[in-house]
């Protein structure tokens, strides 16, 4: 006898960056964040779990490498799914199924720990497993969120707002849809590897160093991403393209001030990625009559030196050749540093 259960999940991308918690246990934000979910076909996590009476013990694969079951937060959201399917056990008749041991084996399609939001898709992706071996309804974003925050967004498509909420227990600091993926119609994303190694500082500890040490961070807090939030999220309703683009820019730069303002430094950007900013704002820099610049394109990086590119698909052509002739590939020199050219299409992931 045995129940298994597949599941893939996207990453997502956040325009308005969470960086720093009020709880490390439940996992709550210090402010609210806004991303993107991309599509479920191009980078996701894929996830299969089997729980069977005939197994021994619980086990855990990443990536094909067997990894310790021991980890607090997968530990967490085990304890969470399970308590809720006990909940409602006489509908379900689950009730035997949660002492049966779990095998839990995942495998992302691109560079794990390297800032491009692996462990969102791979709590989303595990907590949507989960949720789906033991017949859990309801919003998953709270079980994700104490997987990794960035997952909490991964659950669903298009642009999706996590809300801190106010609560201690943090049963308001969930995620919800704010915009479906075609609200900004035939949007790219371009991915930009820089380097697809492992970063050195975790975000956990990153932004833990950052609460406790940059002054810089409690401006950010207390004013200019509370701002920037309602900005975006009038940028978003009216379809503002350009002020999107100049938003998601601006947030990204501040939450990579607030890493340099930390003791000691985070430093995530490297000279390619700085040399990527500087070349989208050169091909932002034409001139509205009224003389503000009219943005096309924008850029941000979570914590890691890979570019995230939001691109309308109209140019993508012409920015992907500009990026080539900056990074022109070859195989003798420059070896870590490449672009790969990825158009990936938002499409609806709310499964
Ligand atoms: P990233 O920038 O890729 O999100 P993080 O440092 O935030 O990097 O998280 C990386 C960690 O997330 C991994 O070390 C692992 O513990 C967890 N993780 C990544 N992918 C998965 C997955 N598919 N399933 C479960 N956990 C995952
Ligand atoms: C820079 O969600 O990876 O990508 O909650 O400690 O697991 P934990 O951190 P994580 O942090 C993501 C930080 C970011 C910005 C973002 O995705 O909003
Ligand atoms: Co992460």
């Amino acid at each position: 006898m045995m129940k298994t259960v597949t599941c893939t999940a996207p990453v997502n991308i956040a325009v308005i960056k969470y960086w720093g918690k009020r709880d490390e246990t439940l996992i709550l934000p210090l402010n609210d964040s806004i991303s993107f979910t991309l599509s479920q076909d191009e980078m996701c996590a894929k996830t299969t779990i089997s729980i069977s009476p005939t197994f021994k013990e619980d086990k855990f694969w990443l990536n094909g490498k067997e990894e310790s079951l021991e980890n607090p937060r997968i530990q967490n959201c085990l304890k969470e799914v399970r308590r809720r399917a006990s909940k409602r056990k006489h509908e379900s008749g689950v009730e035997g199924t949660l002492n049966w041991h779990i095998h839990i084996c995942s495998k992302n399609n691109f560079p794990t720990a390297a800032g491009l939001a692996s462990s969102a898709a791979g709590y989303a992706c595990l907590v949507y497993a989960l949720g789906q071996v033991y017949g859990i309804e309801g919003d998953l974003s709270s079980v994700a969120r104490q997987g990794s925050g960035s997952a909490c967004r991964s659950i669903y498509g298009g642009l999706v707002q996590w809300y801190k909420g106010e609560e201690d227990d943090g049963t308001d600091s969930v995620a919800q849809s704010i915009a479906p993926p075609e609200h900004f119609p035939d949007l790219r994303v371009v991915i930009c590897v820089a380097n697809d190694g492992r970063k050195k500082t975790g975000s956990t500890i990153g932004m833990r160093r950052t609460v406790l040490t940059s002054r810089l961070m409690q401006y950010r807090i207390q004013e200019s991403v509370i701002s920037r939030t309602a900005a975006m999220k009038k940028a978003i309703k009216e379809k503002d393209w350009s002020k999107f683009c100049d938003l998601t820019m601006a947030d990204s730069n501040e939450m990579h001030a607030v890493c340099q303002d930390t003791s000691p430094p985070c430093v995530y950007m490297n000279d390619t990625s700085h040399t990527v900013a500087a070349l989208i704002h050169q091909y932002n820099d034409v001139k509205t009559t009224s003389g503000n610049v009219n943005h096309k394109v924008c850029y941000t990086f979570d914590a890691g030196p890979n570019a995230c590119l939001f691109v309308p698909g109209a140019v993508v052509g012409e920015l992907l050749g500009l990026l080539m002739r900056a990074f022109p590939p070859s195989p003798t020199q420059n070896t870590d540093t490449y672009i790969t050219g990825i158009p990936i299409q938002p499409t609806d992931l709310t499964r």
